[in-house]
């Protein structure tokens, strides 16, 4: 057989100091989105999601709730793989940074940075969010609180391990500039050129374990746990090794994640990279935060939009289709359940619902007859790749939904229910066929009751293959409006 070509992407490990929200299920079901993508388009795919468990933050959120760390994280970890699961997620591992093979490697990595002199004993100070888990400085505080999360973080001075960053200052700006390392949106890359020009400092690596015992010990210092993101990084590599397919799969393809974290994955963790000798991912995409009914999702304005009760109220190929159509894929946004139930109703439900259910009624009652499909001329696959690739996700699904209603109006322009054309019919079913296929990666449940409705196998080449069928059954409601 062919060697296939690969594809490898990931999502941010999330935080189990909370339930999962909505903003954690966009980033993965973007991902979800491209890995599906690339597996329909016949690559070898690696999707890692997963939870980032240690650290300050879930050490005190567990402490207030009179739980161990452990038994927090469980529930939390459990959670989102619950969540992950309804939302249809089709991830090739969910990696937990409490997982004893995850630790192991942790310390290894760390122990060789140690050997090779890039850690150093030291002292730091500076000022620490707790609720971003990230070093600040003053430039980026708002009348002294962290803007995010309208706190005053805490001065940190103590005893600690460092590792050498700024010796990776000009290197990465190199790598950063000639693309090798590719940043994307363009503003995004801008940003972080700016910043890395501003100067790198050495960042501290560790907390004296007194202070925060929720961590993985340094190998060479037992006093000392590891800081939270220095564990966290090596997930996108122990998410696969794990699974012993590091050779196969690493570099990642694409990282995703949110502006929130840009700064440190475009910095210490391509640095980290270069001092072990290992490859650096191709593309860092940056999509875009968004609030909800215009303000900032917060548990304390009791704004989090709780993606269980979604589900429940919407289905779960409603829910990817609202966040991945309502937001240009890598620009800020806003998020509210009007508009979800608006997009539900219209475009889910009168659109695409309406359109396989007028095509397949009729055709269980007249019949069809295979011809040419000459509405399939004006779909416009190529220009739909062509969006995916570009990580434009609300274009790909612009674009489809076009199709869709061209489909819509020949059947209402021919007026085929008075017709009964059976050549016109065979026509919209396969085009419905078409738009199944490439809509499987936003809405595979929807996509796969068409298609065992239809009778089709989910395939590219399938798109321009003529339907083969003699029957067809009227299908039930794909959406009930609500
Ligand atoms: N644990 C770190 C990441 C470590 S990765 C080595 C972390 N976790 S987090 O739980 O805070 O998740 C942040 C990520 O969640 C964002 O980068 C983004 O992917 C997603 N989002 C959280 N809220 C969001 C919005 N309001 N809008 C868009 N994405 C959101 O940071």
């Amino acid at each position: 057989m062919k060697n296939r070509k690969k594809f490898y992407v990931t999502t941010p490990i999330y935080y189990t100091n909370a339930s999962p929200h909505v903003g954690h299920i966009y980033t993965t079901i973007a991902a979800d989105i491209l890995a599906r993508w690339n597996r329909l388009s016949g690559k070898d795919v690696f999707f890692l999601t997963g939870t980032d468990e240690h650290g300050q933050k879930v050490q005190e959120t567990a402490e207030k709730a009179g739980k161990t760390p452990k038994q927090f994280v469980d529930k939390i970890a459990k959670e989102f793989q619950n969540v992950f699961k309804l939302l249809n997620i089709s991830n090739d591992n969910f990696i937990r940074t409490t997982n004893p093979f995850h630790e192991k490697e942790v310390q290894k990595i760390l122990q060789e940075l140690y050997d090779k002199k890039y850690i150093y004993k030291g002292f730091y100070e500076a000022y620490y969010c707790v609720g971003c888990e990230q070093y600040k400085t003053e430039s980026d505080l708002v009348d002294g609180k962290c803007p995010l999360h309208k706190t005053i973080p805490e001065l940190r001075k103590e005893e600690a391990y460092l590792f050498k960053l700024s010796a990776f200052q000009n290197k990465l700006l190199k790598l950063i500039k000639t693309g090798k390392y590719q940043i994307l949106p363009e503003l995004r890359r801008k940003e972080i050129i700016t910043f890395i020009k501003s100067g790198l400092k050495d960042i501290s690596i560790s907390r004296l374990k007194e202070k925060v015992f929720w961590g993985i010990p340094l190998p060479f210092d037992k006093k000392h746990s590891t800081f939270v993101w220095v564990d966290a990084f090596w997930n996108y590599i122990t998410g696969i090794k794990e699974k012993k397919v590091f050779k196969k799969f690493w570099p990642a393809d694409v990282q995703l994640m949110a502006k929130d974290i840009i700064r440190v994955h475009a910095t210490i963790w391509p640095a980290l990279l270069l001092a072990t000798e290992n490859k650096l991912p191709k593309t860092l995409f940056i999509h875009g935060y968004f609030t909800i009914n215009g303000e900032k999702m917060s548990k304390s304005l009791g704004n989090v939009m709780d993606p269980v009760s979604l589900v429940k109220r919407y289905g779960n190929d409603s829910v990817r289709y609202y966040l991945m159509r309502n937001i240009p894929f890598g620009q800020d946004g806003d998020v509210s359940e009007k508009s979800l139930e608006d997009r539900h109703n219209n475009e889910l439900a009168n659109k695409l619902g309406n359109l396989v259910s007028r095509v397949t009624s009729l055709a269980e009652k007249t019949g069809i007859e295979k011809t040419e499909n000459k509405l399939l001329k004006k779909l416009k696959f190529k220009e739909i790749e062509k969006h995916i690739e570009n990580y434009e996700l609300d274009k790909a699904l612009n674009e489809i939904f076009a199709f869709i209603d061209i489909c819509n109006e020949y059947v209402q322009n021919q007026k085929l229910w008075e017709t009964k054309n059976k050549k016109q019919l065979y026509e919209l079913l396969d085009s419905i066929k078409a738009i199944a296929i490439l809509l499987w990666p936003f809405i595979p449940e929807t996509s796969e009751k068409i298609a065992k409705n239809i009778g089709f196998d989910i395939r590219f080449e399938n798109i321009r293959k003529p339907l083969d069928v003699k029957r067809v059954k009227k299908s039930d409601i794909l959406f009930k409006k609500i």
